[in-house]
């Protein structure tokens, strides 16, 4: 079934998320769709799906008009949605899962488990997967639940099939695996509709791409398209996309983690007796799938987590048991996982989050009393130096885009004295052109002789980055990989697997 969008606008307030966009999706390809993160791509799906009214456009299905007034007619229509946040009901199993909102189509208003549970094998049986149609959701690994979200998908039928950013929560292994189905997919004449933004993926199954740019398609390109080209037409501007590094020359001293054990509020054990240590002048990667004690750990270093046992010592300093404010002042920067809760504080100015952190002291207090002049002068260079896209110093925090939001606490955190500098995600939701400006800025700091710890569940990152990585699972460092581990490696590893022959181990002493 041929799918054609014509002139989707779909307004939010003043907000023009999707602008008179045009698409044709053909049976048999695998048409990616690729923007920065904001661009309107996932509005652009819930328009088709059902989930939102356009203002503007209309919706063709083999060259006819559609009217879908919900996800109902969606797919009835034959249009299939697999979400980034999978909509899986944990305690329910496999089969059962599949059988639900059948209501509307398919296996009528019956819950038919068999039929679900032979759909399931049938399914399984195609594309050469293992899933058990009697497990529950919630004990299986993301990659097969995520399956499932596929066999549900294709119960219905479907003849577009849309995947919004399904990577995101991915090993590499269990992308590839993903790829190899929605190929088959293609060749069995399903019409396939790929978000991401992440040009490796692109590379790899993309028939045709659509690029979209603040609501807007700025460019169609063949799979022959180079990164940079593809890049360019994302951000709006030429991009580099490499970062220039020397061998790193680590001294002695930094951060030492012996036995870690973080425990949450749901007395769960979140990071497991871990043990690492990263050297003033090297990067230490912590990689993995999210949700793996990486946000623990990191609060456990800036104090944010409460039960904390074990010991993290700074050039000989205990931190477990000090204070955030503690911490921060012993020369610990920190970017947060999300910048919007631990970050900034909204309502407050560019300016004034630029020394959140400080409360005293020169060049900004005499006494308790903050020169604003040499505050002003500060957050003008700070906002030149990082290219901070905002009207003005004055300006609430919180109006900025993401991207900005996170440059300010990046500045903020870098023009401090450090002695580490721990970041997690530093680049998530910041434009393909900003990347490589914070990944320099982050070599340039472990250049000075900042031991630096990056945490990122992305590989291209963690590889542009790390000098080495270790990769947690489940709480646990599986193990500690130099920096050019091959990716197949860590993949691995992210599932869990102790790493072995190529990458030789550093055990943690
Ligand atoms: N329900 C909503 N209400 C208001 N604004 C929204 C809503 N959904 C998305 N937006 C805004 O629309 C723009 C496009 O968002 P989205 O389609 O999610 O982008 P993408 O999927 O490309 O990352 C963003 O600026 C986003 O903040
Ligand atoms: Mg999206």
């Amino acid at each position: 079934m041929t799918l054609e969008l014509r002139g989707i606008t779909k307004r939010f307030g003043a907000l023009v998320a999707n602008d008179h966009i045009d698409l044709v999706v053909e049976p048999g390809e695998i048409h990616c769709l690729l923007g920065e993160n904001g661009a309107g791509k996932s509005t652009l799906m819930n328009v088709l799906y059902g989930l939102y009214t356009a203002e503007e456009g209309e919706i063709l299905l083999d060259g006819q008009v559609q009217d879908f007034a919900g996800p109902g007619d969606a797919m009835a229509a034959g249009i299939g949605m697999v979400h980034q946040h999978f909509m899986l009901i944990p305690v329910f199993t496999v089969a059962e899962n599949v059988m639900l909102g059948h209501e509307a189509t398919g296996f009528g208003g019956v819950l038919d488990l068999d039929r679900a549970r032979a759909h399931v094998r049938e399914v399984a049986g195609r594309f050469g997967f293992q899933i058990d149609p009697d497990a529950l959701v919630g004990d299986l690994p993301v990659g097969a639940q995520q399956r499932v979200e596929i066999i549900k998908a294709l119960s219905r039928d479907a003849k577009i099939l849309v995947f919004d950013e399904p990577t995101a929560v991915l090993t590499p292994q269990e992308t590839d695996e993903l790829m190899g189905i929605m190929r088959q997919l293609r060749d069995e004449g399903t019409a396939i509709v790929f978000i991401t933004h992440k040009l490796r993926e692109v590379r790899e199954v993309a028939d045709r791409i659509t690029v979209i740019r603040l609501g807007k398609v700025v460019g169609e390109a063949e799979a022959t398209a180079s990164n940079a080209e593809l890049a360019s037409l994302m951000v709006g501007r030429a991009v580099e996309l490499t970062v220039q590094k020397q061998a790193p020359q680590p001294r002695d001293g930094g951060l030492v983690v012996r036995d870690l054990r973080v425990i949450d509020e749901r007395d769960q054990i979140v990071v497991n007796d871990i043990s690492f240590e990263v050297r003033p002048g090297e990067v230490l990667a912590i990689a993995g799938v999210q949700g793996n004690g990486q946000t623990e750990l990191t609060e456990a270093i800036i104090g944010l987590q409460r039960r904390v046992s074990g010991s993290i010592q700074l050039d000989g300093t205990e931190l477990v048991g000090m204070t955030v404010k503690q911490i921060i002042d012993e020369g610990v920067g920190f970017v947060p996982e999300d910048r919007k809760v631990e970050g900034l504080v909204g309502e407050f100015s560019v300016a004034d989050n630029l020394i959140l952190n400080r409360s005293s002291g020169a060049p900004f207090f005499t006494g308790a009393t903050l020169r604003r002049g040499v505050l002003r002068e500060f957050a003008e260079e700070k906002i030149a130096e990082f290219d901070i896209r905002t009207q003005g110093p004055d300006l609430a925090a919180g109006r900025l885009s993401g991207g900005n939001q996170q440059k300010v606490v990046l500045a903020r955190e870098l023009s401090r004295d450090l002695k580490i500098f721990v970041a997690s995600q530093p680049t998530r939701g910041i434009d393909v052109g900003s990347i490589e400006f914070v990944h320099k800025r982050i070599i340039e700091t472990r250049d000075a002789g900042v031991p630096v710890i990056v945490v990122s569940t992305e590989l291209d990152e963690v590889s542009a980055l790390a000098d080495r990585i270790a990769v947690m699972y489940r709480g646990g460092i599986v193990g500690i990989v130099p920096g050019d581990a091959p990716r197949e490696v860590l993949g691995l590893m992210m599932a869990g697997e102790k790493p072995s022959g190529h990458a030789a181990q550093e055990v943690p002493a």
